[in-house]
């Protein structure tokens, strides 16, 4: 399979469901991801599109071995592949993500009808990105089915992600989150490299 990106953004997403390969990342994927990641995220936010809140180009070194430790300590770390590398969703499970935001619970304003024992045991999708020319083809989707899938095998339940609203709305993801099914569980106030985020608190059961 040698087709090359240019050709790729001809397809139909029907063409691109059968052929994207989704499997877990391993530290040889590292260069690839980092330039799925530079692709969305940059210093400039384009909120129709959707984006990754750091600019990964501002400093290659530093964000490539924050990757690849992502990559070795993560246990739910999933590429897309094709004839190259075109997503990766990265998510975190409960003991991970509460290891490295230990006050993440306390933190968000839960919603008063929000049922706190989807909290027993989780998995927190931290960062999902596609290619900037591939985004709405269905690859981010794709992810999400072999993420749900390997955890229906390991009996995890629920499902948590994070959107942006402030200081910059992230629509894609707002509109993504909906065609997913995700229902809004809370919000929750983060302060990264001198800005205040709001951050909505999306929660969905794994069916
Ligand atoms: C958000 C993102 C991961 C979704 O993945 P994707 O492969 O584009 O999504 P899919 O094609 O599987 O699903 C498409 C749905 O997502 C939403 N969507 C995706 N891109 C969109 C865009 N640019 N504008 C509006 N909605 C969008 C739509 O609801 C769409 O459904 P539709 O095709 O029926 O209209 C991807 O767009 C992306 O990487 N964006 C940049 C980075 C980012 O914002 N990541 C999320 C924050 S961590």
């Amino acid at each position: 399979m040698t087709q090359a990106l240019n050709s790729l953004t001809n397809l139909n997403p029907y063409f691109l469901k059968k052929h994207i390969r989704v499997r877990k990342a391993t530290l040889e994927d590292v260069d690839q991801v980092y330039e799925v990641a530079c692709s969305v995220g940059r210093s400039e936010k384009v909120a129709e599109q959707g984006f990754l809140v750091d600019d990964y180009l501002s400093n290659p070194r530093y964000y490539k071995t924050k990757l690849k430790r992502r990559i070795k300590r993560l246990s739910h770390f999933y590429v897309a592949e094709f004839d190259k590398i075109y997503g990766f969703l990265m998510a975190y499970s409960k003991d991970e993500w509460l290891a490295e935001n230990p006050e993440w619970i306390e933190d968000i304003y839960w919603r008063p009808d929000f049922n706190k024992s989807k909290l027993d045991d989780f998995v927190l999708v931290d960062k999902t990105a596609i290619m900037s020319q591939l985004t709405g083809m269905g690859i981010g989707s794709t992810l999400y089915e072999r993420l749900k899938s390997d955890l229906r095998k390991e009996g995890i339940k629920d499902i948590f992600a994070e959107t942006i609203i402030s200081p910059e709305p992230n629509f894609a993801s707002l509109q993504f989150r909906k065609k997913q099914q995700y229902t809004l569980s809370g919000t929750r106030y983060e302060e990264y490299k001198g800005t205040l985020y709001t951050d909505l608190i999306y929660h969905k059961a794994v069916e």
